[in-house]
């Protein structure tokens, strides 16, 4: 199993904290934010972990992170010159992934619950994490039918849907590079991971986990507010890096 991380995009929401500097570096109480994916990614036990920057701050992620070494891990690094979108890491990744299974987390999600063994325990297909939440139009949403199992996955969808949000964390077998290098840009210029899932969805090849403890995407103001005290009462102990 390899890992990403994607890391880059503008954050214009988080403006002017993110003017000189990336909103995956800003503090989330005593550690920069993306130590908190990289740690599910390391407990997880994965070794060699690819992580994806927008240009103009890959220096600071080396200046940070370096090797790799100082985890007990090995880090690569690739630019992503636009966000056009996060189904691109795996074409930006597809030389890393090269013939293994890889697990994708976004560099602002922050995880309470221990995700290792779902990740150890994956065989083939994909497998995504979803979560309850307030807010669902401002996230991929997933259905469920009435025997729990997911029927449809819908990218910030108008109408109300379900309350169930696709979380930051997704896991696919090797042939998600080839899904990724066929896809289309969609009505926002993006390549969505919504239509990866989508496609595993109708070959009866996802499989939708439910996160019990809390999941913040941390891209909001108040959402960086709650990931801060998270961090604090229930994180900092839990955090092997
Ligand atoms: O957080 C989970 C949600 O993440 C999912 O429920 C959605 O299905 C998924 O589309 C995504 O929604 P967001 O609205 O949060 O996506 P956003 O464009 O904000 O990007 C998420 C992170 O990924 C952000 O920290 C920046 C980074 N990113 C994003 C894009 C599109 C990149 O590094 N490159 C990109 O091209």
């Amino acid at each position: 199993m390899r890992g990403i991380i994607l890391s880059g995009g503008a954050a214009t929401r988080l403006r002017p904290c993110t003017k000189v500097t990336s909103k995956q570096l800003l503090p989330i109480y005593n550690r920069p934010m993306i130590y908190y994916p990289l740690n599910t990614l390391i407990k997880a036990g994965i070794k060699e972990i690819l992580i994806i920057v927008a240009p103009e701050r890959a220096g600071d992620y080396l200046n940070l992170l370096g090797s790799g070494k100082e985890f007990g891990v090995k880090f690569t690094y690739e630019i992503q010159d636009q966000p056009a979108g996060i189904a691109e890491a795996f074409i930006i990744g597809e030389n890393f992934i090269d013939e293994d299974n890889v697990t994708l987390i976004l560099g602002d999600n922050i995880f309470e619950d221990d995700l290792s063994e779902e990740i150890k325990n994956f065989r083939k297909g994909g497998k995504v994490f979803a979560k309850k939440v307030p807010d669902p139009e401002r996230f991929g949403v997933v259905k469920f039918d009435e025997n729990g199992k997911a029927q449809k996955i819908v990218e910030k969808p108008k109408e109300w849907l379900s309350d169930y949000a696709v979380t930051g964390l997704y896991v696919y077998d090797n042939k998600v590079v080839k899904i990724a290098k066929n896809l289309k840009p969609s009505g926002r210029g993006e390549l969505e991971i919504t239509d990866i899932n989508s496609i595993y969805l109708e070959k009866k090849e996802l499989e939708v986990a439910i996160v019990n403890g809390e999941w913040i995407d941390a891209g909001t103001f108040d959402s960086l507010l709650r990931a801060q005290n998270l961090a604090k009462k229930k994180l900092q102990n839990k955090l092997v890096i």
